[in-house]
């Protein structure tokens, strides 16, 4: 995390208060101080978005309130914490947390908290489980898949089942289950993707193929929908049948000690084109035999036969002699149908459990073979069933009993053929009720909305099960309301009160009654939803309003019956119906009673205008105000006063006819009419100036200004056009004018918006008549031997001073042209030499005296001894020696004598 320096957009502020930093530390004079430490506790706090905060203090950013800052001791800031605003709350960074079934994160790009998916789910529909992309759940019975389908997580169904009930659980498409009277399938449907399938006895036909079943007294369990062959086979013994005695023998055909008529129902394959849906059963797994027909057994079912010796020959039945032999009619089961003997060929099957229910077709009798080794029959499904036998008492002489292969249960210990039989008779079965549910026989059904329930039970009087009613009432909101219990509903104003009555429509259903409301118009419901009764008055403000029916819909509702108009008037009060009001903006108001009678109004009779201090007048009405005459007149929302004649209204309070003329100071105006309008305009004129009227277009000078009288808006006015500068010498001067002022300097005049202003622009030193720029030195007229410069200095006021100061000066020495201080020698026309001496206070004007020279050229003071060459007057020239230098450069008392030269 780096910290972070306040930036330049965070205010000059701050830049001022880190400028007196720097200076406080510079006063301090130390080096090593920090600066920031220095300014503590009063400069230097922290400042972000126009606050600043005391190191230790944390805040958030304004517009990001999830990342907040810390000032240091140091003034700087630093991220204290860093989070994303998500859904409203701030999240941090490596916070985890869950929606729904997204897990997300917070993350750091950079410096920058984002929120990030970590993992995403589906959501089950039943119990708000999140499962993972690509888990399947199952739920209701179909198989969901959690897939992502563009963006979305979505479950998508995958396998579509059937939900059927606690003891049958889930069941796949097309699976086929059954409870004791119904077999059910789950098949495809259009709107609901499944759906459970009854398949009711009658819709159901017989296994497919070749095979026969004993027939019952109560005939082939043929339906419309099948054929049935019969047959029968009739052979006799010479008395011992017997039969199953407990119950009744039910088989068809005579049985007796001597004869057996066996009666067959034989079943042929075929396909029955353009049939369906008829759902076929099938030969299920179980232990069972049926008879063989067509010479094999249906699939999965193996083969036996069994050999009855039969009786052919005199017999005396009943005292009478008869002949008797063994006899065939009809269509039968395979078998060898002899005069001495009966062969039966079986079909048995020993593959499943007993207790396994077989799905048969249920709506009638019939007949199937007790399986070997068996003591009771394969359950079979909406069936119960009564165990049979018949036993044929085989004759011996000659024949032997043959079993072969796989076969029903057969007992031969007593010399007689046992075959045992299992007779299923249809159960009574269950009630269903319209809407296809399916209640099992004593049990009770509720209807969905849970109010109405009925039992399933068996009526003698119309022998079947039918459903009795139980309870009864009125399914209301996810309730029940009791028979002749009511509830109060309200539909928009009207509040009617429900009464659950208990009716009996022979029509509708069979032995059914059924439950409605019955509305009993009650009241009115008010303004804060009470229901109040038929006649119930309530004062609304200023009217009456009465629960009653609206002659128009015949609803109940609260109707204005008597008073007025609330209307918000100073006083606040209540406008009697019919009575009119004039307000503010000059409207005539009408209490009125609304069309829908539901209140009262102030309805619009009429508009007027405001013709001010709070009068109205009428539409169409005139009135004078100043120098015109309005009209009211109704515009297309407002009215509005309208100017229909009149004068025009001078400044001064005054009216001007139409078209007349109007002067004031030194401008005529006219009183112009234009249409329903009038308007006093400008015809001519100037500006008045100085008690004087000066023309439009002219222009005059005043004060180093230039006016011209211009016409603006139909005003004459005397507009500045030029300013110039008032000059030292009260002259004027032109804006950007430049001119010389003395001998060495030039002033401009400068003009902005709002000055006039003459300033210096060039100055200079005027020395002997001649200019010098500022700092430019030059000699002294007579003294070349002091020196000025040229000193030009400015005040703060503007002001300018130009100065020759001296920098310089010393004597100067003409003979030889030298400047000098103090002294001077200098040589002069031999003997002589001159002695300067220069008064520094007086330089101009240097003493000077007469020394003498030597004949070597140098010079001599006064009162020295020296050798020198002169010439006499005669011309001729001496050598002087050892002669001293008297004043006057005279040389004297040469004691070296004087030699000619
Ligand atoms: C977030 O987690 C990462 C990895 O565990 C870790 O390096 C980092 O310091 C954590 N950041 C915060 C602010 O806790
Ligand atoms: C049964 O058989 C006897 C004698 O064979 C006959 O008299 C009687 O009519 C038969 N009954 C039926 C129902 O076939
Ligand atoms: C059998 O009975 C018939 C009469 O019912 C008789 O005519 C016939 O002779 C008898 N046959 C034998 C072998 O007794
Ligand atoms: C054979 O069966 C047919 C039809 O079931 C019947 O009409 C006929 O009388 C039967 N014949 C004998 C001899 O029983
Ligand atoms: C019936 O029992 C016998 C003796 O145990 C056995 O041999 C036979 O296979 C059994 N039959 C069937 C169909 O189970
Ligand atoms: C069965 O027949 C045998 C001889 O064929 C005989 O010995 C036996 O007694 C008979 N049993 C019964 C119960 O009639
Ligand atoms: C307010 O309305 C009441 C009832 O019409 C009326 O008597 C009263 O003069 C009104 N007050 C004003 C200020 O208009
Ligand atoms: C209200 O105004 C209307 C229209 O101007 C007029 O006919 C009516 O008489 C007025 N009613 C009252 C009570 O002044």
């Amino acid at each position: 995390m780096t910290s972070s320096r306040p930036g330049l957009r965070e205010g000059l502020i701050f830049l001022v208060l880190y400028a007196l930093c720097i200076s406080s530390t510079s006063a301090a004079n130390n080096s090593n101080v920090n600066v920031f430490q220095y300014c503590q506790p009063w400069i230097c706090s922290c400042y972000m978005d126009g606050t600043y905060y005391d190191p230790g203090e944390t805040w958030s950013k304004k517009g990001d309130s999830c990342i907040t800052y810390k000032c240091q001791e140091n003034g700087y800031y630093i991220p204290d914490t860093i989070g994303v605003m998500f859904e409203g709350e701030c999240k941090m960074v490596n916070e985890t947390w869950t929606i729904g079934c997204f897990q997300y994160t917070v993350v750091l790009e950079g410096i920058t908290p984002k929120y990030r998916l970590v993992q995403g789910g589906c959501m089950t529909n039943i119990g708000a489980q999140c499962i993972l992309v690509g888990d399947r759940i199952e739920e209701n019975c179909d198989t969901y898949e959690c897939q992502i389908v563009g963006t979305c997580y979505t479950l998508v169904k995958v396998v579509v089942g059937c939900n059927a009930g606690s003891t049958h659980g889930c069941q796949q498409l097309h699976s086929v289950w059954n409870d004791a009277c119904n077999v059910f399938q789950c098949l495809p449907d259009a709107t609901t993707e499944s759906k459970i399938q009854i398949h009711l006895p009658e819709v159901m036909l017989w296994p497919r193929g070749n095979w026969a079943l004993l027939k019952p007294q109560t005939g082939c369990p043929s339906n419309v929908e099948e054929i049935w062959d019969e047959g029968e086979r009739v052979h006799y013994s010479e008395g011992g049948n017997f039969y199953n005695g407990v119950n009744e023998f039910e088989m068809d055909g005579n049985h007796t000690e001597f004869v057996m008529e066996h009666r067959f129902c034989t079943h042929e394959d075929y396909l029955r084109e353009g049939f369906m849906p008829v759902y076929h059963t099938y030969w299920e797994e179980g232990r069972y035999c049926i008879l063989r027909f067509n010479d094999s057994c249906p699939k999965n079912f193996s083969e036996g036969y069994v050999r009855m010796a039969d009786f052919e020959g005199n017999i005396t039945i009943n005292g009478e002699e008869m002949y008797v032999n063994g006899s065939v009619n009809g269509t039968l089961p395979d078998g060898e149908f002899l005069e001495t003997s009966t062969l039966l060929y079986f079909c048995c099957r020993y593959d499943g459990d007993l207790e396994t229910q077989l799905i048969l077709p249920a709506d009638k009798p019939f007949v199937l073979f007790m399986a070997e080794n068996e003591t009771e029959c394969q359950k079979v499904r909406a069936m119960e069933y009564e165990k049979e036998f018949f036993s044929f008492a085989d004759v011996f002489e000659g024949f032997e009993r043959e079993l072969n292969g796989s076969l029903p249960r057969i007992s031969t210990a007593d010399n007689n053929t046992m075959i045992n039989l299992c007779h299923y008779k249809p159960l009574d079965c269950g009630c269903v009720y319209e809407t296809g549910e399916y209640v099992t026989l004593g049990s009770t059904f509720t209807t969905k909305d849970g109010c109405v329930s009925y039992k399933c039970m068996y009526e003698e009087f119309v022998k079947k099960n039918i459903l009795v009613l139980q309870t009864g009432a009125c399914a209301n909101n996810g309730g029940c309301i009791a028979t002749n219990a009511s509830v109060r509903n309200t539909e928009g104003e009207q509040c009617t009160d429900r009464f659950c009555r208990q009716r009996f429509n022979a029509a509708k259903e069979q032995f059914r009654d059924y439950w409605e409301f019955e509305e009993v118009p009650f009241g009115c419901k008010d303004t804060e939803g009470i229901c109040q009764p038929i006649s119930t008055e309530v004062v609304i403000g200023c009217y009456t309003v009465t629960c009653k029916e609206d002659p128009v819909d015949s609803n109940l509702k609260f109707l204005v019956t008597a008073g007025g108009c609330t209307y918000p008037n100073a006083t606040g009060g209540c406008v009697p119906e019919g009575d009119n009001i004039t307000d503010a903006a000059c409207l005539t108001l009408q209490c009125q009673r609304h069309a829908s009678m539901l209140r009262n109004e102030m309805a619009v009779l009429a508009g007027g205008c405001d013709i001010g201090n709070g009068t109205c007048i009428e539409v169409g009405a005139n009135v004078s105000i100043g120098c015109s005459i309005y009209q009211c007149r109704k515009g297309a929302e407002e009215c509005g006063l309208i100017a229909i004649d009149g004068q025009c209204p001078t400044f001064d309070g005054s009216c001007v006819a139409q078209n007349a003329n109007w002067t004031s100071g030194c401008t005529t105006y006219t009183c112009n009419v234009y249409g329903d309008s009038i308007k006093l305009e400008s015809v001519n004129g100037g500006c008045s100036w100085d008690g004087a009227c000066r023309p439009e277009g002219s222009t005059w000078n005043e004060s180093c200004k230039t006016y011209e009288c211009q016409n603006v808006n139909n005003m004459y006015k005397s507009v500045m056009i030029a300013k110039g500068c008032k000059d030292p010498s009260g002259g004027c001067m032109a804006a950007n004018e430049i001119r010389p002022y003395y001998t060495c300097n030039k002033i401009k005049c400068f003009v902005t918006d709002y000055s006039c202003r003459i300033s210096i622009i060039e100055a200079g030193c005027n020395y002997n008549n001649k200019c010098y720029k500022a700092n430019e030195t030059y000699p002294d007229s007579s003294n070349p031997c002091v020196t000025y410069i040229c000193n030009i200095t400015y005040t703060d006021d503007g002001q300018v001073s130009m100065r020759s100061d001296k920098i310089s000066q010393s004597c100067y020495s003409s003979s030889d042209k030298v400047c000098f201080n103090n002294t001077h020698v200098a040589k002069y026309t031999m003997p002589f030499c001159l002695k300067f001496t220069c008064d520094m206070q007086a330089p101009q004007q240097p003493q000077h005296a007469i020394i003498c020279q030597s004949e070597t050229g140098d010079c001599v003071d006064v009162g020295s001894r020296y050798t020198t060459v002169f010439s006499s007057h005669t011309g001729d020239t001496y050598r002087a020696k050892n002669c001293l230098c008297s004043s006057g450069g005279q040389p004297q008392n040469c004691q070296g004598g004087y030699e000619k030269l």
